[in-house]
């Protein structure tokens, strides 16, 4: 066993609050849900039980209607802004009302195929599938009312890469002024220059107080939201997990879900066929309020292969595209394009290098044959792990770590790497 792999190991027990991870301690204090779907595929690689226990407890804060929110708040903590006051959700445990990119399907699929107990991984995702299914109802019912195939993202947060420059478009229009006191806690813990500016605080403040002013209701939070987003990132990532979801519910599900399921992956195929932009040879985003199209690249825009959404010519352009990018970096793959005037190598989601999102892309371009990319971008992510340990992101001119240390889903991406 390498260092890294038993510090990667180490990384998720320390990081380990009875039964989930905190992403990494004091900046993220509490469950997070794409985080937590990751970093429950890293503990598969050495400690099953307790990667299913990882998905058990996000299903804790699971709504009646379906949605799982962002951030689960099992234990209190002033580490962090904004905390279950300022969201004043009224689940138990405390939650906050927004989501996150649906990888939990895919996450399940991965720990019930490789698991090696085949009882406890039978009977624990019987359980869990019911809960997986009623989330991917809530998705369409909720996020895409007119089945168009594409779901709308109603705040930033929700894609998880909070101040991607795919955003600035739509945010202009959202107002900076917040009832809420924005008491920011990021700032404390990290360099401020590595994190969301002032202007981005208070525009995602405003929409949470928006959102909470319509008593956190799906249908009223779609119809005021001035951000209305289809994700490339996240459209992909509900695509594949359709696709795991289905292939679970060949085991524990009936017919009439498996129908259900295609129908949606029929719908989520087409939708994100018109996000594909020829003239740069990527996907992107689109503003569902004016349906204006978002023309700038980040790494979101390949995830369409990891959704196996992408024809022969479409794989060709995304990796010549890629490939252009490579030219203007040492390490792939950054966050933004970086010949965008919008590129900042170290400022989280404007930049730097996203050890899931790598992992995601890789197995995107394998599935399409473009093994040397493929091989290309996992041996990128090793070596920027190997050099500065699981640290929330890196710098892809240069491949130093930013953002806080110790991260658990960097740590589980290391390890699945490894698997
Ligand atoms: C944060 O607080 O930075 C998170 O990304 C929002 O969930």
């Amino acid at each position: 066993m390498t260092d890294m792999i038993t510090r990667a190991q180490a990384t998720l027990r320390a990081n380990d609050r009875d039964g989930y991870a905190v992403p990494t301690a004091r900046l993220y204090p509490f469950q997070w849900n794409w985080d937590s779907a990751f970093t429950a595929m890293g503990f598969s690689t050495f400690d099953e039980t307790r990667a299913w226990r990882e998905i058990e407890r996000l299903l804790e804060g699971q709504w009646d209607d379906g949605m799982i929110p962002h951030i689960v708040f099992h234990a209190p903590s002033d580490d962090y802004f904004p905390g279950p006051e300022v969201w004043g959700t009224t689940h138990t445990p405390p939650t906050s009302g927004i989501t996150q990119p649906p990888v939990l399907a895919t996450a399940a699929r991965c720990i019930f195929d490789t698991a090696t107990n085949r009882g406890d991984a039978e009977a624990r995702m019987a359980a869990i599938f019911p809960a997986l299914l009623r989330n991917h109802r809530w998705w369409e019912a909720a996020r895409d009312p007119q089945r168009t195939g594409l779901v709308a993202l109603l705040h930033p947060w929700e894609a998880g890469m909070d101040n991607s420059p795919a955003w600035d478009r739509a945010m202009a229009r959202v107002p900076t002024d917040t009832a809420t006191v924005i008491r920011r806690r990021d700032n404390v813990h990290i360099d401020p220059a590595m994190r969301p500016r002032a202007e981005d605080y208070q525009r995602f403040i405003h929409l949470v107080d928006l959102f909470h002013d319509v008593g956190w209701d799906p249908a009223r939070m779609y119809a005021v939201s001035p951000f209305r987003m289809a994700d490339t990132g996240t459209v992909s990532m509900l695509l594949r997990a359709e696709q795991d979801l289905l292939v679970l519910s060949q085991r524990f599900g009936g017919a009439a879900e498996q129908q259900e399921i295609a129908e949606r992956i029929a719908r989520q195929r087409a939708g994100i066929a018109t996000l594909w932009n020829d003239a740069a040879g990527i996907w992107m985003a689109r503003d569902l309020i004016d349906g204006a199209p978002i023309e700038v690249g980040t790494s979101a825009g390949f995830l369409p292969l990891y959704a196996h959404a992408a024809n022969p010519g479409q794989v060709r352009r995304a990796a010549a595209t890629l490939a252009r990018w490579a030219g203007c970096v040492r390490f792939l793959v950054p966050s933004t394009d970086p010949a965008a005037p919008a590129f900042e190598p170290l400022r989280y989601w404007r930049g730097p290098i996203w050890a899931v999102v790598n992992w995601m892309i890789a197995d995107g371009l394998a599935w399409a044959g473009e093994t040397a990319l493929a091989a290309r971008v996992r041996a990128d992510t090793i070596a920027v792990i190997d050099n500065a340990g699981p640290r929330e992101y890196f710098d892809p001119t240069n491949g130093n770590g930013a953002g806080g240390a110790n991260f658990s889903w960097t740590a589980a991406i290391r390890l699945l790497l490894a698997a």
